[in-house]
């Protein structure tokens, strides 16, 4: 007789994400059961939670239904970041640190995406193409700067769509689209202004073309570009609160197919 030994490190997921797009919320959702009210986050919070006991993790797909560690729920980690501008090294640090993640979950407010009317794009969708574009130029840098001839494990990337209870929302492939054609113009600006500060010029070479996020191309950025660095992206809808609660499936099932 034995006992199945504890691992002592959970899967970790990070939750990042520009600020009010719903990351603290989610988590006290998964936490407790309810959201309960928040406010800004400042600083990084870990916690432990269980994937619904109606979804199972992809690893134990083909274990028997008799083996006890079945009937335990799964448990994992999420680390909740601050989304605020002047915040936002904790995540990247911890996206460059070396413990391992199991996955990054990059929150969007989906009803504060919408380009207005103007043709100029919103405060927000620059906001959270800035981020999600800095994010993904580290995790390709992770790939690139790799020492070894295998590269880093993949690092699949969910950008959950949240606020689906909102009219105002964007569907999930409208928010896809959105991010991508954001994405698109912020590598062009970033190109520009190393070339405008005098940087671009000299050092062009290895290390300039790794600040260009996706292929090399003058094109357009696609999510599918990422695959190449061992980083899917999927963009899958969800809402944390909302008159008629919430609607978090998606998202479990994506973090099942990630553990
Ligand atoms: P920072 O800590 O500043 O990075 O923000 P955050 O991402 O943690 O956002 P937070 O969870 O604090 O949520 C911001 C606001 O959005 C809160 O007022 C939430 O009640 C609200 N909110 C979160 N999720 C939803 C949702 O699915 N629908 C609606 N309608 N409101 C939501
Ligand atoms: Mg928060």
């Amino acid at each position: 007789i034995y006992r199945t030994q504890k691992s002592t490190t959970l899967p970790t997921f990070l939750l990042i994400g520009p600020s009010g797009s719903g990351k603290t919320s989610l988590l006290t959702l998964c936490e407790r059961g309810t959201p309960s009210s928040t406010h800004l986050s400042q600083s990084p919070l870990s916690v432990e939670v269980a994937l619904p006991s109606t979804i199972r993790a992809a690893s134990s797909k083909y274990r028997s239904t008799n083996d006890p560690s079945a009937q335990s729920p799964t448990k994992l980690l999420f680390v909740d970041t601050p989304g605020h501008g002047k915040l936002r090294h904790h995540a990247l640090n911890r996206i460059a640190a070396s413990e391992p993640l199991s996955g990054i979950i990059f929150l969007v407010d989906a009803a504060n995406l919408s380009s207005s009317t103007g043709g100029r794009a919103d405060e927000g969708l620059t906001e959270a193409g800035e981020y999600l574009h800095d994010v993904l130029l580290a995790l390709q840098k992770r790939y690139t700067s790799a020492t070894t001839s295998k590269g880093p494990a993949a690092m699949p990337v969910l950008v959950a769509a949240n606020k689906l209870d909102l009219f105002t929302a964007l569907p999930p492939q409208l928010v896809r689209a959105a991010l991508e054609a954001e994405i698109t113009r912020v590598r062009t600006t970033r190109a520009k202004g190393l070339l405008d500060s005098g940087i671009g010029a000299e050092d062009a070479g290895a290390d300039d073309e790794r600040d260009w996020l996706g292929d090399g191309g003058e094109g357009k950025f696609e999510f599918a570009q990422m695959e190449e660095v061992n980083v899917p992206v999927s963009v899958l809808g969800g809402n944390v609160l909302g008159s008629e609660g919430s609607d978090v499936q998606r998202w479990w099932e994506w973090i099942a197919e990630h553990l």
